[in-house]
């Protein structure tokens, strides 16, 4: 027994000192040191043995396996240290590679020109609101002093959700007026940009869906030079002490008077030519419509129940995009709405 005690060790000796994986290791462990393995197979013969023998016996077989535990924690402490030394060296990272750039997006260059527009409003007092997209035909219209039967009410120019259109997308930003009267005693004064919707086809300047943002001043003696000096302080702000406008005037059914503002076409300064031909920014007017305003009719006020004897005041609604087109220099209107990212990197 003894020899065989022995032979079991130098076996184990050189089999361990040949393995080179931790599976391997633990395949020896099993079989040297396992319930089954060879040293336990040799242990249960002990029995057989005198009670002289089994002392000497059991002292070379703990020292056996002790030898063995011993000889498997080196194996495995060097080839850990092996695999991990491979591992190291497969893995060097050169830090010196060029890293790959994040590239960031930005704003639409259409909310940059929002934001301005709100900045310098703020900055003259106005309150920023915002309304529902999905409206009533009752402050889309008829509170604002539009009659049934207007051109605009029409099928063929507006969105309805309802058999009897009284549900619309809102065509235009001035129900936020009606909103804003009826919430609100004066003085009042907002900024309500939003979108709107219309039946119309996509050309340079038009879109079926587009932004606008209402204005709207309510207090006593209120006039139409409050109206002028607020927008043309604005407009200055926004296109340069030397910017070109001019108001014209025009018929709304929620104002008296009305009028609307231009401004001079960025592309053919005013001309409406370029090249010899007729601009297609402006369509040849020179001019480039950016409003529609006037003081605030005083049917209006009183639905609202507010006293036109007492209060006064004026409004407006810009479209946004040509404000921007405008601001930025595009030519046209489609544009915005792309998102092509090669012409949005350029803002
Ligand atoms: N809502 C008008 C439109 O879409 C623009 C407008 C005109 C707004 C006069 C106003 C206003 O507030 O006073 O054409």
């Amino acid at each position: 027994m003894q020899q065989q005690l022995e032979l079991i060790r130098q076996q184990a000796m050189s089999a361990l000192d040949e393995a080179t994986t931790p599976a391997a290791l633990e395949e020896l462990r099993v079989k040297l040191l396992g319930k089954k393995g060879e040293l336990t197979a040799v242990l249960k013969q002990m029995g057989q043995l005198s009670p002289e023998e089994r002392p000497v016996i059991g002292q070379i077989a703990n020292s056996v396996r002790s030898a063995i535990e011993e000889k498997l924690e080196q194996r495995k402490a060097a080839i850990n240290a092996a695999v991990l030394e491979e591992k190291l060296s497969a893995e060097k990272i050169d830090v010196t590679i060029p890293g790959k750039a994040v590239t960031m997006g930005h704003q639409h260059p259409m909310n940059q020109v929002l934001q301005e527009i709100k900045d310098i409003f703020i900055g003259m007092g106005y309150q920023i609101v915002d309304g529902p997209e999905v409206e009533l035909a009752d402050y889309n219209f008829t509170r604002l002093n539009i009659e049934e039967g207007h051109p605009s009410r029409d099928r063929s120019d507006t969105f309805y959700f309802t058999d009897d259109d009284s549900v619309l997308l809102r065509t235009q930003t001035s129900p936020m007026q009606i909103r804003a009267m009826e919430n609100t005693k004066p003085p009042i004064c907002i900024l309500a940009p939003g979108r709107v919707f219309r039946k119309d086809e996509a050309d340079a300047t038009h879109s079926p869906m587009f932004h606008q943002i209402e204005g709207l001043v309510v207090d006593e003696n209120i006039t139409m030079g409050d109206l002028k000096g607020a927008l043309v302080t604005v407009m200055r702000r926004i296109y340069g002490q030397d910017a070109q406008m001019r108001f014209r005037p025009h018929h709304f059914p929620f104002t008296e008077p009305s009028c609307e503002m231009d401004m001079q076409c960025h592309k053919c300064h005013g001309t409406g030519e370029v090249d010899g031909q007729v601009c297609s920014t402006c369509h040849g007017e020179g001019w480039i419509e950016l409003l529609g305003a006037g003081m605030v009719h005083p049917k209006v006020l009183e639905s609202c129940g507010i006293d036109p004897e007492k209060y006064s005041g004026f409004a407006f609604g810009m479209g946004l995009e040509r404000m921007a087109m405008g601001r930025m220099r595009i030519n046209d209107l489609r544009l915005i709405f792309d998102n092509d990212v090669r012409f949005l990197n350029q803002f």
